[in-house]
């Protein structure tokens, strides 16, 4: 099955889950996206959502799908959220921010009652940080002070920039390192290591937040694994 029809078919997956008068988290990146759209489906079908986007690119795919928004500071509870990720383990801990918008991800994330991640197949790991580098989101002030004390941790964390060299900003207003870490024996551990530095806003790593996966596997097959 092609790439494309596997998203849309995770997509309406994810988008059955969702009961009428729900507040909605929706995540970041191209499965995301893919869900928005299938709830916007929904909606048009007479269900009634308000939802909670992750990114500017989002809230722009929400609006033009028809969905309500609100956002995190006046909905405070949300029933359930869908995302993607980059790198998902066997214990359903993922890596994001590959699309650069993990702050605002795993707020949400934790605001969920339930949050469910889906991704093709190709993105389950056996260990994280053996698929991508692990995305850390700093404040531009001194970033280089802060990206010297991650890299202390054992790894290289260049500064993510476009094509031209100019850093990559955050939604947030923030820039990004990418880690090299390697697979990572200890993800929790790590976590907790980088979140200690000053400078830092938060890591990609997303250790107990899903509540399940939604796995698309190439010949269009969706499984659902649990904790
Ligand atoms: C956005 O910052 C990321 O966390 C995405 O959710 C993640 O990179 C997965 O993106 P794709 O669904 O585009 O692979």
């Amino acid at each position: 099955m092609h790439d494309a029809d596997r998203l849309t078919a995770l997509a309406a997956a994810a988008a059955a889950q969702v009961e009428d008068g729900m507040t909605v988290g929706l995540g970041s990146g191209s499965t995301a996206e893919a869900f928005v759209y299938a709830l916007g489906a929904r909606v048009r079908d007479g269900l009634t959502v308000q939802a909670i986007p992750t990114s500017r690119r989002t809230e722009q795919v929400a609006r033009e799908a028809g969905i309500p928004l609100t956002t995190l500071s006046d909905s405070q509870q949300v029933d359930f959220g869908v995302d993607g990720a980059d790198e998902i383990d066997p214990a359903l801990n993922l890596t994001k921010g590959r699309g650069g918008a993990l702050l605002h991800e795993k707020l949400v994330a934790e605001a969920c009652a339930r949050w469910v991640v889906v991704a093709a197949s190709e993105k389950l790991v056996d260990r994280l940080g053996s698929r991508i580098s692990l995305p850390v989101e700093v404040i531009p002030f001194g970033w280089e002070t802060t990206q010297a004390r991650v890299e202390a941790l054992g790894f290289s964390a260049p500064l993510r920039v476009a094509r031209d060299g100019v850093p990559i900003v955050t939604d947030g207003m923030h820039f990004v390192l990418d880690c090299a870490t390697g697979p990572i024996a200890d993800p929790t551990a790590l976590g907790n290591a980088i979140k200690c530095i000053t400078g830092v806003v938060e890591h990609g790593l997303f250790i107990d937040l899903a509540a399940a996966a939604l796995i698309c596997d190439p010949d269009g097959t969706i499984r659902e694994l649990t904790r």
